[in-house]
């Protein structure tokens, strides 16, 4: 692996990138300045944002760098599908596939962005609203999509370097 690459909206998944950069000595590109800073074909690891479950930014990279592996940045608790959800809607087969849990600052986003988020937030208080006790993941959930917040901790990183360490 030669770089890190990466595309963010609001910043959450340029964290991420900042701290595998600092924790691997990996140099780090947004995937704009990327195309005009490393050759075509470097073995990269790419870290998007999701938005209706697509990588932002996969499809491009893809297309310039050789991708070594991929995080996807969202919002939704991580569960055992999330990997299997995100190679399915992106059509990732054979690269290894990561999820990670971002943040939601409301304040960065854009007005139709405000508006997805503003329904996606109404559909989960609804389907939360049915139980008669809400976990205090579901509660801080709640919390973040109403306030925003972040779920950003370098210990989510703790997979990916794990199989930084064994492919490298
Ligand atoms: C329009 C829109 C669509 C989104 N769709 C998804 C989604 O499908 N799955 C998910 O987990 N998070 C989704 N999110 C949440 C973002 O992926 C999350 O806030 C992420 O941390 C943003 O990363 P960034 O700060 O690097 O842009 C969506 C956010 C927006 C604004």
């Amino acid at each position: 692996m030669k770089a890190i690459v990466y595309e963010s909206n609001t910043g959450f998944t340029k964290q991420y990138a900042e701290m595998l950069s600092a924790k691997t000595g990996l140099p780090l590109y947004a995937r704009t300045d990327a195309n005009n800073q490393l050759a075509p074909k470097t073995d990269i690891l790419y870290l998007g944002w999701l938005s209706a479950g697509a990588v932002h930014g996969y499809t491009k990279a893809a297309k310039r760098f050789h991708i070594c592996g991929i995080i996807g940045v969202g919002l939704q608790d991580p569960t055992e599908d999330s990997v299997k959800e995100l190679r399915a809607r992106n059509h990732i087969d054979q690269i290894p596939v990561f999820y990670l849990q971002g943040g939601l600052d409301c304040g960065k986003l854009n007005f139709l962005q405000r508006r997805l988020m503003n329904m996606m937030r109404k559909i989960v208080t609804k389907s939360l609203a049915s139980k008669p006790e809400l976990t205090r993941q579901e509660l801080q959930h709640l919390q973040i999509l109403e306030h925003g917040g972040s779920y950003v901790k370098v210990e989510n990183l703790n997979p990916v370097l794990r199989w930084m360490e064994t492919s490298s």
